[in-house]
């Protein structure tokens, strides 16, 4: 691997091979989220337990102090709407240009396997990994299941994960599903994980966690179980354990119930 390539990829991953990444990027079609009105009073306590922020170019300029920040993966596709047609049909919305000026350690785009709009997202996807190999800039591929929350299986999502590893993902962003080693042992780079919407209670997202990481994955791209729960700083403190330090979904809870009631 290029150094490029290599340096971008150490800025997210640290040397214990695992990262935590902080979405905050649901806004580029699902507009003003809950808890994500203001993306950077969301953003501000907790990004210092985060590895890295995905994060559209917009909200990324408009509230991220280029100073203060932590490595970026600049989400580069979009043009769709939750009140649109088709949420499948998305573009490349932001240049390799604007990627490098940005100075961005990688590029997050999805793609749909399964929907009208497959061969198009998927074509997306090999033409930012032309384009970001260039420059060694990595591609972290988002296997989107759109409002079908029912494919979040096994069999689908180890289909979607390889896909995006064949085409030249250096990252595949999934979600974790009961027999998450079929999607980790058939996917030959890194695994993050997704959240998908808020769960009932912390524990239900400590578990997964743990699971998918026991299993193979190498971290989380996990959002609104964080930022839409009451205490989301003490959240990501309990996931980082859970990812960075093996911690148990026990051991999280505790650590979650401790820094809840820390100022
Ligand atoms: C939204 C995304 C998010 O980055 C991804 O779904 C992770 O966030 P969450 O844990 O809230 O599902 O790709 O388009």
């Amino acid at each position: 691997m290029e150094w490029g390539m290599a340096n971008r990829l150490a800025q997210l991953i640290p040397a214990d091979g695992r990262c935590v990444f902080m979405p905050i990027d649901h806004g580029y079609f699902q507009g003003p989220t809950r808890n994500l009105e203001q993306p950077g009073k969301t953003l501000e306590p907790i990004m210092p337990y985060a590895d890295g922020v995905f994060v559209t170019r917009g909200v990324l300029r408009a509230v991220i102090d280029p100073v203060k920040s932590k490595p970026i993966i600049l989400r580069v596709s979009g043009g769709t709407s939750m009140v649109g047609a088709d949420l499948a049909n998305e573009c490349i919305t932001t240049d390799i240009e604007e990627v490098i000026r940005l100075n961005a350690s990688a590029m997050g785009i999805s793609v749909f396997i399964g929907t009208a709009y497959e061969k198009e997202s998927l074509l997306n996807l090999s033409k930012l990994v032309n384009e970001g190999e260039k420059y060694g800039i990595p591609v972290m591929a988002v296997t989107a299941v759109g409002k079908e929350l029912n494919k979040r299986d096994a069999r689908y999502l180890a289909l979607s994960t390889r896909i995006c590893a064949e085409l030249g993902a250096r990252i595949v962003k999934t979600y974790w599903c009961e027999n998450f080693e079929k999607v980790v042992k058939g996917c030959p780079v890194p695994v993050v994980m997704a959240g998908g919407p808020q769960s009932e209670t912390e524990m239900e997202v400590f578990n997964f966690i743990h699971d998918g990481i026991q299993k193979g994955a190498i971290g989380v791209n996990l959002g609104r179980n964080v930022w839409q729960n009451d205490h989301p700083v003490a959240m990501i403190k309990a996931i980082r354990a859970v990812v960075h330090d093996n911690a148990t979904p026990q051991k999280a809870q505790k650590i979650y119930d401790a820094a809840k009631n820390e100022k």
